[in-house]
């Protein structure tokens, strides 16, 4: 407790400060989107989670379990989604980008997704409930803490029997999947984990053979925080197709969006060729 005041005098300062920048400076969305979140994440959540004696991923849980309906998936995210829009911002991908969501799933209808960073589980919940029987969803989390309130979670929706949560870090489970944990190659991934990990990630999915023609990855956030090295390689390479859907980061009203890359395969068209010089009598071609 003797902790507190300091970090509240800090809270507040910073909070001043983020005032002051909005008021004094012309709005530039990105900036105040990337303030919002570090606001949330490095003042709001220490602040409260000290003040309460539990962390904002524990009272998350709590709540599902006292307002939402064991067994009934849609009661655990309409539950997330009331918590972390009215009480407290909580990084899910929430409802608005959800749909989003819920529609490339439905079209893709995936015998085996992956996904990277499960958090609570509200995101594994959401896409599980839309699975079609028999399939399953892989879902990997690297926090011990995040990865057991996203198993209770699921057990709670009642979706245990297709979902597999996985604690580690992505970079070392994507090696395993295949002989660890029955994957041939992956129908779908959804990409929600830290932003610097997108483009070694999906290299790596790459790399093992676990994408195949047709696979779909969504990824989330890439205008905020922002993946920019990912969204530069998988736009500008010819093994991708991207289609971006633009839409707001999650509980709140600055854009984001999510991209969707479909996987060609490796044997698209690598590059252009570079343009062959001139033989000897034969005319520069044009450039
Ligand atoms: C934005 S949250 C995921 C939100 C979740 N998909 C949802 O919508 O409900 C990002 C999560 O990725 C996890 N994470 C970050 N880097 C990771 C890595 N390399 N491997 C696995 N999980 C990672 C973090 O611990 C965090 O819980």
């Amino acid at each position: 407790m003797l902790e507190a005041p300091p970090l509240l005098l800090a809270a507040g300062a910073v909070g001043l400060a983020l005032l002051a920048l909005r008021w004094l400076a012309p709005p530039d969305l990105r900036l105040f989107g990337l303030a919002f979140i570090c606001w949330n994440v490095y003042v709001v959540n220490p602040v409260r989670n000290l003040l309460m004696g539990s962390s904002k991923e524990q009272r998350i849980l709590q709540h599902v379990l006292q307002h939402a309906v064991a067994g009934d998936p849609e009661s655990v995210v309409a539950a997330i989604d009331g918590y972390s829009s009215e009480k407290e911002w909580a990084m899910h991908v929430g409802d608005k980008k959800g749909q989003i969501v819920d529609s490339v799933l439905r079209e893709q209808r995936p015998s085996v997704l992956l996904e990277l960073g499960a958090y609570c589980g509200y995101s594994a919940v959401r896409m599980a409930r839309l699975l079609l029987p028999g399939a399953r969803l892989l879902t990997i989390e690297l926090n011990p803490e995040y990865a057991a309130i996203t198993q209770q979670m699921v057990e709670f929706a009642g979706l245990q029997d297709k979902v597999t949560v996985v604690l580690g870090a992505s970079q070392d489970i994507i090696p395993q999947l295949k002989k660890k944990y029955d994957v041939d190659t992956l129908d779908m991934v959804f990409i929600d984990h830290w932003k610097n990990r997108y483009l070694p990630d999906t290299l790596l999915l790459e790399e093992c053979g676990l994408l195949r023609k047709g696979t779909v990855l969504l990824a989330d956030n890439v205008i905020l925080p922002g993946a920019p090295d990912f969204l530069e390689y998988v736009r500008g390479s010819s093994r991708f197709t991207c289609s971006h859907f633009s839409s707001y980061l999650e509980y709140s009203k600055v854009v984001d969006g999510l991209e969707k890359v479909v996987y060609k395969g490796p044997d698209g068209p690598v590059q252009d060729p570079p343009p062959r010089p001139a033989l000897k009598g034969e005319a520069a071609p044009a450039l």
